[in-house]
């Protein structure tokens, strides 16, 4: 029996830390850092030293940069933060340890959830370990601010298009914006869902059907893209979305549109949610939960081998610490074994909406995190529409041109 077999079957507090294992990640923002320590803790206690690597850039589009950089370069850390289908690409060119034994052990098969197992298998079996379950078509709302204007909560688009002018001309900020391509085509991709419906915005921009493309409800929904970034004319370029959060949460701005990892920022930050901010689906999208996935890659070096990688896959496999860290995380688990009744309202009004998006046939996955295309199509779609959106006199139609030209290129 070699030495990390021998390891794993001892009484776990008792090991020493022995290892380090390299954690490539874009988890830099409060919220995201602390569920991060939970990780860093778990590991830890398990006679695992991490050592994190963060790359800055909410969406991941940098560290995924960097990693395929570090791959290509044949030095690669030991597990890495990533998403979707890329999980494919990457087991395709042979670098991932696949985690059968672990997926055996905790019972995947049986306890994650359809969506969960789908993404990371391939026909080598797990080649991943999932983590969290983000929905993105979440509207967050700052009570104080929308109560002294006196007005709902919005369910339509065409409400908060008044609501948000109405704030303007009242002095607040409409809407808190992170000025950053994937923050954009969130946004972008909220609106398509939202006002065409799920399955207008699958052929569109997951399958990128060009007629879907070529087409008037998408011309709309940039039209109403152009409307939002006329009304929030001032921000500045490069905003982080934790940034955006702050302003949000500081009584700065009125709404902001995205995924719940704002809620693991909002938490952080001890506001109360959903008391003084409130999560309601972005106007038009109920029972639509447009998601994506963290999932972990443990990645073949000469450093970090198959067992290594089984033994810390084990440890990040323990539904305990899944639960904890998906708690801070805003998000919801990914296995349907997880009790997560003390878990913030919005978390459990999400796991609900999962629920009814199943049956319904209404989870989807976004297309802004290459959950749903290719990471390059999808680094490409998203600066189309960011250009589109920070270069006012651009016409929709030359977006859908190079839409069309990426969909073509893939
Ligand atoms: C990830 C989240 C992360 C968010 C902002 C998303 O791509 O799935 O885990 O919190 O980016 O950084």
């Amino acid at each position: 029996m070699n030495k990390l077999v021998s390891l794993l079957s001892l009484p776990l507090l008792s090991l020493p830390v022995y290892a380090n294992v390299e954690f490539l990640h874009w988890w830099t923002s409060d919220g995201e850092k602390q569920a991060l320590n939970v990780l860093e803790k778990q590991l830890t206690s398990h006679g695992l030293a991490l050592s994190p690597s963060p790359v800055l850039g909410g969406g991941g589009d940098s560290a995924m940069t960097v990693l395929q950089a570090r791959a290509l370069a044949g030095n690669p850390p030991s597990f890495a933060q990533t998403e979707g289908p890329s999980i494919k690409s990457w087991d395709a060119i042979g670098i991932l340890h696949e985690v059968n034994s672990v997926a055996q052990k905790h019972h995947w098969d049986e306890t994650l959830y359809p969506l969960a197992r789908e993404i990371n298998k391939t026909q080598n079996g797990y080649v991943a370990l999932p983590l969290t379950l983000h929905r993105l078509n979440w509207m967050w709302v700052n009570h104080k601010l929308l109560n002294s204007l006196g007005q709902p909560v919005p369910k339509t688009w065409q409400q908060m298009f008044t609501i948000m002018e109405l704030a303007k001309r009242n002095g607040i900020s409409p809407l808190a914006v992170g000025e950053q391509p994937w923050q954009i085509a969130m946004l972008f991709e909220n609106l398509v869902i939202s006002t065409q419906g799920v399955e207008f915005y699958t052929k569109a921009m997951v399958e990128l059907q060009k007629e879907s493309i070529d087409s008037e409800p998408l011309r709309l929904a940039l039209q109403q893209l152009r409307r939002i970034s006329l009304l929030v004319e001032n921000s500045l370029p490069d905003t982080k979305w934790d940034t955006a959060t702050r302003a949000l949460a500081s009584d700065q701005a009125l709404f902001q549109l995205g995924g719940d990892w704002i809620l693991g920022e909002l938490m952080a930050n001890n506001i109360n949610v959903p008391n003084d901010v409130g999560c309601y689906a972005t106007p038009e999208s109920d029972g639509v939960f447009l998601f994506n996935m963290d999932s972990l890659i443990f990645m073949a070096s000469k450093s970090f081998n198959f067992s290594q990688a089984n033994h810390a896959a084990d440890i990040l496999a323990d539904k305990d610490f899944q639960r904890d860290f998906n708690q801070l995380k805003g998000s919801i688990p990914v296995r349907e074994d997880i009790d997560i009744s003390d878990f913030n309202p919005c978390q459990i009004q999400s796991y609900q909406d999962f629920q009814v998006g199943i049956t319904n046939n209404k989870v989807v996955p976004s297309m802004i995190d290459s959950m749903a295309v290719n990471p390059v199509a999808q680094q490409a779609i998203n600066s189309a529409i960011f250009r589109f959106y920070r270069d006012k006199d651009l016409e929709p139609d030359t977006v859908i041109k190079r839409i069309i030209a990426i969909a073509e290129s893939n």
